[in-house]
C-alpha cells in the first residue's frame, strides 16, 4: 500500500487556510498555492537519491552530495495542476514537465484523455503527478495508468487537498504510488466537490466560473 504524507507544516497550513477562504482573490489565491507547491516540495522531494562528488572548500577537499542526475518529472494535469507546477520548479528547477489533460465523459462519466505530451526520459525519472484536488480520485488514477501504459515506473502523486474516498481509489487501483496532500478533508458533497474543500481549484486560479 503507497503511503498517506499529511503535509501539515504550520506554514502550510496557514497558507491553506486562505486558499480555502472564499473571499481571498483570484492573484492572491494564484499565489498561495504557489507558494504551498513551493514548501511541499521540500517534502516530496526528501527521498530522492543522492550522489557523492568531490568539492574544494576553501579549506581542504572534501565530499559533498548532490541529487543524481536526471531525476524528477513533473506531471501537472490540466488545467487546475499548472498552478502548482512553478512554485515546485522554485526548488526543482531541473525537472522537466509533461502535460496530461483529461476530460470526463458526459455520458460515463469517466475520464477521457485529449492530450498528453511527456519528457523523452520519462521512464527514466521520478514523476510527481500534479493535481490539487483529489476528489473522486477518477482522473488521478487514469493520469497515473496513463504514466504507467507509457512504461512509468516510479509514480507520486501530488495534491493540495484530498477527500477520503479519491485516497482510497488511488491507494486501490495504484498502490505503488505514495500521495502527498496538503490537508485531509470530510467527505465528498453530492455533486463530487470536497468538503469543506476549497471550490473548484481551476475556476478560483484562473477567475472562470
Ligand atoms: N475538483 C475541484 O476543483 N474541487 C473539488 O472540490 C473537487 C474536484
Amino acid at each position: 500500500m503507497g503511503k498517506l504524507v499529511v503535509c501539515d507544516h504550520p506554514l502550510i497550513q496557514h497558507k491553506l487556510t486562505h486558499i480555502r477562504d472564499k473571499n481571498t482573490n483570484t492573484k492572491d489565491f494564484r499565489d498561495l498555492v504557489d507558494e504551498v507547491a513551493t514548501l511541499m516540495a521540500y517534502e516530496i522531494t526528501r527521498d530522492v537519491p543522492l550522489q557523492s562528488i568531490p568539492v574544494e572548500t576553501p579549506v581542504t577537499e572534501a565530499e559533498g552530495k548532490v541529487i543524481s542526475g536526471r531525476m524528477l518529472g513533473l506531471i501537472p494535469v490540466l488545467r487546475a495542476g499548472l498552478g502548482m507546477v512553478d512554485g515546485m520548479l522554485k526548488l526543482i528547477p531541473s525537472a522537466k514537465v509533461g502535460h496530461i489533460g483529461l476530460f470526463r465523459h458526459p455520458d460515463t462519466l469517466e475520464p477521457v484523455e485529449y492530450y498528453v505530451n511527456l519528457p523523452s526520459d520519462a521512464t527514466e525519472r521520478m514523476l510527481i503527478v500534479i493535481d490539487p484536488m483529489l476528489a473522486t480520485g477518477g482522473s488521478a488514477c487514469a493520469a497515473i495508468e496513463t504514466l504507467k501504459q507509457r512504461g512509468c515506473a516510479q509514480i507520486k502523486l501530488m495534491c493540495l487537498i484530498a477527500a477520503p474516498e479519491g485516497v482510497a481509489a488511488v491507494h486501490q487501483a495504484h498502490p505503488d504510488v505514495d500521495i502527498y496532500i496538503a490537508a485531509l478533508d470530510e467527505k465528498l458533497d453530492d455533486h463530487g466537490y470536497i468538503v469543506p474543500g476549497l471550490g473548484d481549484a481551476g475556476d478560483r486560479m484562473y477567475g472562470t466560473k
